[in-house]
């Protein structure tokens, strides 16, 4: 038996120095190591050897199998090593890695989340809606019926007679106070859609809506919520000024500007030589907007505002052309 252990240990030893590649290697495991290999078959005799001899036999089998285990994981080694050589030869392994550049957000995700952001910061929700909307959420239920004027300023993509592609993120407000009960303070954010396109328009664009609606809610509220926002948007000195303006859904309504920021009042281009920027449009609710969702206007009270990421996005980076936005140019992107 001892004979046959040392003559397998031999015979496994020169077998393995032979092997050339992988294969060679796998075969070799399976002749030797493997469960029904050579060397379990000698071993499965270790019950036939005398009670004297069986532990110093056993012993040299340990030994023996040990050995030929590491002999083979060194062989394996050498095997793996050789084969990254040849694939190494003819790279120079001193050049520098490639590199493989970062992503990351879009000018108008970064805006998007600094507002949203910013409201979150004062207490709002955030909701979001459908951006295939229907004429009852877009118009009607926001005081728009059909053939009112204020219908032409929007431009609609409609998908069939009441299904439309929403022109502004104002559906939110209906859809969440027709839900939910006052007090509620909820911005919107979203695409919106509108069959237009120049250097300030693109027929797809985002806006954020926010609404409040308690007891007792006044312009006040809303000039302290719009002023805090613009603050923190573009600077605290940034002056800001309410123009009398007008939206079917809220009453009074105002168009809010803020002093340029290219010129800081001066005149210039951007403002067209008026010293102002116009943000965003806001009011306080209609009380027929509460009539529709079933709020009684006596009791609760609530402003709205909307206002456009690509314009917010424009006049913080002095951006001149909104198409800019949409044309993947990583030469233009890559500046935010
Ligand atoms: N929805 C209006 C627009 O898109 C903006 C607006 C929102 C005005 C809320 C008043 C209140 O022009």
């Amino acid at each position: 038996m001892e004979d046959e252990l040392l003559g397998l240990k031999n015979e496994a030893s020169t077998a393995l120095a032979a092997v050339e590649n992988k294969s060679g290697l796998e075969d070799f495991r399976v002749k030797y190591l493997g469960r029904k290999g050579l060397f379990s078959a000698v071993m499965r005799k270790l019950g036939q050897v005398s009670k004297e001899d069986r532990p110093r036999i056993g012993k040299l089998a340990n030994q023996i199998k040990k050995d030929l285990e590491s002999d083979f994981s060194a062989q394996l080694a050498a095997l793996d090593s050789q084969t990254l050589t040849t694939q190494m030869t003819g790279i120079d392994s001193t050049l520098p890695g490639r590199h493989v550049p970062f992503g990351k957000l879009h000018p108008v995700s970064q805006i998007m989340d600094e507002v949203c952001g910013i409201f979150e910061g004062l207490g709002f929700a955030v909701a979001e809606g459908p951006d295939v909307e229907t004429d009852f959420y877009n118009f009607e239920a926001l005081n728009i019926p059909p053939h009112h004027p204020a219908r032409d300023m929007h431009d609609t993509f409609y998908v069939d007679d009441k299904v439309l592609l929403r022109t502004h993120t104002s559906p939110m407000q209906a859809r969440i106070m027709e839900k939910e009960r006052p007090p509620l303070r909820v911005i919107a954010p979203g695409k919106v859609y509108r069959c237009d396109s120049d250097i300030t328009h693109t027929p797809m664009f985002h806006q954020v809506e926010g609404f409040l609606v308690d007891r007792k809610i006044s312009f006040a509220d809303l000039k302290g919520v719009l002023s805090v926002f613009v603050a923190k948007m573009f600077d605290s000195k940034t002056p800001i000024r309410f123009r009398p303006s007008f939206f079917p859904f809220t009453e009074p309504s105002a168009e809010i500007d803020i002093g340029c920021v290219i010129c800081h009042g001066k005149g210039c281009r951007v403002c067209k030589h008026t010293g102002w920027l116009e943000i965003l449009g806001a009011g306080l609710i209609d009380p027929e907007v509460f009539h529709r969702v079933g709020y009684d206007s006596e009791e609760f009270s609530g402003f709205a505002f909307g206002l456009g990421i690509e314009r917010i996005a424009m006049l913080k980076y002095g951006i001149n052309d909104i198409r800019l936005y949409y044309e993947n140019d990583l030469r233009f992107l890559t500046q935010f």
